[in-house]
């Protein structure tokens, strides 16, 4: 494999995202699609902000959460889909490196501080159905607040954690990208330089344990959840204590399906191992 970016090597300053591939004529179309889709993520996440806001009724943790992960989902969205709805109306598809790092850090802040929020509305699931009579002192404005501020800092300090990692290291391309958005951690061993095995040791557990984590914890809740809600005698009760969490369980299951963050976190930290 090539050596950190030779010196006769021009360095690579601006990636090209092939997105959609080459159909010209398919552009409009998925131009078009990509503007609703991002109207409507933006306009309800935005909706549901507000309700819980305006609502006096709606002032309680589990709602708070909810009206959070509204306002992660709207910064995720906004991080990614901008761009590509501006790349399929101009039909450029360059971005500079730069800027493809700063697109890159603002998702790995909004995924984790999705995946902390998850994990909190997971608790926040389980006292109220595993713990009911201690819930209300359990889960009380304060600890929600803590929370949430916890959410924040796991995915600004990953994003930290993730840049300090990159800054030692050289992109080594590809140039071209089969990609939407700049997500380096579903690209195969972009980067080179002499510090990608010390970087990669060092990194490597860090983000296992805490991803690896967090998973265990919201499946470990579910699983008490689960339990707790089949050992409820009677059928409606049943039903309301499930009704309470399937949202969210749906959720969970696709953040976790689509992101497959192990799978992309893997490939970041691979490294090239074959000299
Ligand atoms: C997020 O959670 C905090 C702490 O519980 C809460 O005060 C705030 O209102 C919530 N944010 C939104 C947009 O509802």
């Amino acid at each position: 494999m090539e050596k950190r970016g030779g010196r006769n090597q021009t360095p690579i300053v601006e990636l090209i995202l092939l997105g959609f591939g080459n159909g010209p004529e398919l552009q409009p179309l998925l131009f078009l699609l990509f503007l609703m889709i991002y109207i409507v993520a933006v306009a309800a996440n935005l909706l549901i902000v507000v309700l819980v806001v305006a609502d006096v009724r709606l002032h309680t943790p589990m709602y708070y959460f909810v009206a959070n992960l509204s306002t992660v989902e709207i910064c995720y969205v906004s991080t990614t889909l901008p761009r590509l709805i501006g790349s399929l109306a101009t039909g450029d598809r360059t971005i500079s490196l730069q800027n493809c790092f700063v697109q890159f850090d603002f998702y790995i802040i909004f995924a984790n501080a999705e995946s902390g929020l998850l994990t909190a509305m997971c608790i926040d699931r389980y006292l109220a159905i595993c713990h009911p009579l201690r819930y209300p002192a359990l889960m009380n404005g304060r600890v929600c607040c803590h929370m949430v501020a916890s959410a924040w800092i796991f995915g600004i300090s990953y994003a930290i954690m993730l840049q300090i990692f990159f800054l030692q290291l050289t992109y080594c391309g590809p140039k071209e990208i089969d990609l939407l958005f700049c997500d380096f951690g579903s690209v195969n061993r972009p980067f080179c330089g002499a510090f990608t095995k010390t970087m990669h040791q060092l990194t490597f557990p860090f983000s296992i344990i805490l991803n690896v984590g967090v998973f265990l914890l919201t499946l470990t809740s579910y699983i008490c959840i689960i339990v707790n809600i089949l050992r409820i005698s009677s059928s409606t009760g049943r039903q309301k204590a499930f009704s309470t969490c399937s949202s969210h369980l749906i959720v969970v299951s696709v953040f976790y399906g689509t992101v497959q963050k192990q799978e992309a976190l893997r490939e970041i930290f691979e490294v090239e191992d074959e000299d």
